[in-house]
């Protein structure tokens, strides 16, 4: 019993390692988001960064879904690389599947180089925004 235990464990392991990580492609896209969605002062706006595959999607299915993933404290590519869950359901579910980057991380920078000298905007209250 015990070894039939440690052979399931070691096989698991070997398994782990072995298996290749699930390629993900997407499509990268941007969409221009606001700067600042409360004030009337500014329209300005920025490219966010979001990932799309539309393969398995189909709209006419009233079972598709759609995967939407918000993007946390980082660059939204390590996300979709360690999400295997979205990409493993995703044909199953016929979804879209979508990532979207947190303002202020990766390439989601509401002024480029100066994102952080703008100081109204680098208030951690105005991240959700
Ligand atoms: C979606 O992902 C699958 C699996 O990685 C890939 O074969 C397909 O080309 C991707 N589609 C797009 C639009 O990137
Ligand atoms: C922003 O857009 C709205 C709607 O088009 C307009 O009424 C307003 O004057 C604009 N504000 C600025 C600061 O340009
Ligand atoms: C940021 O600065 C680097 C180095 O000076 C430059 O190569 C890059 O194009 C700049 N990016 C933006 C968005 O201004």
């Amino acid at each position: 019993m015990m070894n039939s235990i440690a052979f399931l464990g070691v096989s698991a392991l070997i398994f782990l390692c072995v298996s290749p990580s699930l390629q993900n492609s997407y499509v990268i896209k941007t969409f221009d988001a606001k700067v600042d969605h409360f004030t009337f002062t500014t329209n300005e706006t920025f490219k966010l960064r979001y990932l799309i595959n539309d393969s398995w999607w189909d709209p006419t299915l009233t079972t598709s879904s759609i995967f939407f993933y918000t993007g946390n404290e980082g660059d939204i590519t390590l996300f979709s690389d360690n999400a295997g869950l979205v990409w493993e359901w995703a044909p199953e579910f016929n979804a879209l599947v979508v990532f979207a980057e947190h303002r202020y991380y990766g390439e989601s920078m509401p002024f480029g180089n100066l994102s952080f000298s703008v100081s109204v905007y680098t208030l951690v209250s105005s991240y959700i925004r």
